[in-house]
């Protein structure tokens, strides 16, 4: 049966209703089967930079490589919603071209949408990009690409003053227009109260389980990305330690003359061999 694409229009109704999923993927393998699990939202992420690049900031990769991740996305999804996450450098840095950048993600890679973190010129840069009738997920809380000016990878939102901060800061993106907001390691209260207070859906990540929807990162669900686990994380699997064990017994079956058996190679006919030998 052909799959219905999920819109904007779906992911709003959803508030309320039932739960909205969302996960990360950056490749064609992986968003396949994250579509067909049935899976809301792909949010082509900027830890991209640190789960398949191997960098250790998510401001080291750039618009190059979001967009070759991203069509590669695209290609394999057939319902799910692709968001596609505006890298540092082409809307923090070059504010004057965020707009053109954002068409990029849809116009080249065919994402449906866009993600931006908060930052000092967040709402101006919102605001030209939702005028320009590209969706905006906005991302609030823990906001990794400037992470070293709100203390570094901490929960956020953690006193009065802070929490009213960030409630502030979802009533604006709201009012810009924006479709969603991710909610990166808040307090499960304050965001339970950021939910309430909105009539878009809060995504969370490290926010509770009041959020209307949930995200992560799929190599942490996976157990695929060994370097470090944030808390908030739940490992569903530990795929790691299956490939390592292919790879070995590969390794293994090859020095000790086992692969490849016959039933993996080609024949040629023995007159065909006779007549090579003459
Ligand atoms: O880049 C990313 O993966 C994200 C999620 C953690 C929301 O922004």
């Amino acid at each position: 049966m052909e799959k219905i694409k999920i819109s904007i229009s779906d992911i709003l109704r959803l508030k309320g209703k039932r739960k909205i999923t969302m996960l990360t993927a950056y490749d064609y393998p992986l968003a396949s089967l994250v579509d067909k699990a049935g899976i809301d939202i792909i949010l082509v992420g900027d830890s991209l930079a640190n789960v398949v690049l191997g960098l250790d900031s998510t401001t080291k990769v750039g618009m190059f490589e979001m967009l070759h991740h991203s069509k590669s996305v695209t290609r394999a999804v057939k319902s799910a919603l692709v968001v596609g996450d505006m890298p540092y450098d082409s809307y923090q840095v070059n504010t004057e071209e965020s707009v053109a950048n954002a068409q990029r993600f849809i116009k080249e890679a065919g994402c449906d949408a866009i993600k931006l973190e908060w930052f000092d010129k967040c709402l101006e840069v919102t605001e030209k990009i939702t005028k320009a009738g590209i969706p905006v997920m906005g991302h609030i809380g823990l906001t990794p690409q400037t992470a070293d000016k709100i203390g570094g990878f901490k929960v956020q939102g953690k006193d009065a003053q802070a929490a009213k901060r960030l409630i502030g800061q979802a009533e604006a993106l709201e009012g810009l227009g924006c479709f969603a907001i991710v909610l990166e390691c808040v307090p499960d209260k304050i965001a339970k109260l950021i939910t309430e207070k909105l009539k878009i859906p809060a995504i969370g990540i490290g926010a509770g389980i009041n959020c209307d929807g949930q995200v992560l990162v799929i190599h942490d669900l996976l157990g695929l990305f060994e370097r470090y686990t944030p808390k908030f994380v739940k490992r569903y699997a530990n795929i790691s330690v299956e490939i390592s064990r292919a790879i070995q017994n590969y390794r293994d079956e090859v020095m000790e003359g086992k692969f490849p058996g016959p039933q993996h190679s080609f024949t040629i006919k023995e007159e065909e061999l006779k007549k090579l030998e003459e």
